[in-house]
């Protein structure tokens, strides 16, 4: 154990999490995004979300409403971090241009240019933990990928649909956005134009190794 950690608390060495620096609040706008009421009846039941959420690929023109961008945001901010230092960012993009020139950096995937476009990146510089810089990279990839999977339930839970885009030329759209940080995934969101079943899966028997 690291003689810096809590007594109270375990954790290895080099891995002593963010406290909180103030009070217990942790986030009041955070909060009162998450807990602001829908404008419209949708069932959030996250097993029925999940049951549910099928990736989109065409979008009508419907804006998407700003209560639900940002609540899709703030979704991704629940998610765990390594050592909560949040080793992430996420690119909002607006500007019509600059969706039409992410979709060149994704291999010319033609619904990039969604009603609702974000870029997320990993930010290893924000995970303050005595560690190899490899394994806060580690952290960094496994913080944006985390975001952007529960910002992608949120959208579904509302009754949008996504597109998770993990083919893209890192430096292209880092140039795009105008960051020096590597993008991990570009979330696609919109009003799904059709309603499809969730595609099939493996048996579950199949993915689980049980290990005595
Ligand atoms: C890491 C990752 C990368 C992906 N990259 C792309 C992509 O570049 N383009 C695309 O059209 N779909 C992409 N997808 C979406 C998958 O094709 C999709 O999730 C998969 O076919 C399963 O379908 P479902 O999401 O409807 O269950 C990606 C998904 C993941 C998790």
């Amino acid at each position: 154990m690291d003689s810096k950690a809590n007594p109270e608390k375990i954790y290895p060495s080099g891995y002593i999490p963010k406290e909180n620096s103030s009070v217990d609040v942790r986030n009041q706008l955070l909060d009162e995004i998450l807990k602001s009421a829908p404008t419209e009846f949708i069932n959030t039941d996250l097993f029925t979300v999940m049951s549910k959420r099928r990736s989109t690929r065409k979008f009508t023109d419907k804006i998407v409403e700003t209560k639900k961008i940002d609540k899709i945001i703030a979704a991704a901010d629940t998610a765990p971090t390594a050592g909560n230092f949040q080793g992430f960012e996420i690119f909002y993009i607006k500007s019509p241009g600059k969706k039409q020139q992410l979709v060149e950096a994704c291999n010319n995937q033609p619904y990039v240019n969604a009603p609702v476009v974000l870029v997320f990146c990993k930010n290893p510089a924000r995970v303050k933990l005595d560690l190899p810089q490899e394994i806060l990279k580690k952290f960094a990839i496994q913080d944006a990928t985390l975001a952007a999977a529960y910002s992608q339930l949120a959208a579904q839970a509302m009754g949008l649909s996504s597109i998770w885009i993990g083919m893209f030329d890192e430096q292209k759209i880092m140039k795009i956005i105008n960051t020096e940080l590597i993008p991990s995934s570009v979330l696609c969101i919109g009003y799904p134009k059709q309603d499809k079943f969730p595609k099939p899966r493996r048996n579950l028997k199949e993915i689980v190794h049980t290990v005595w």
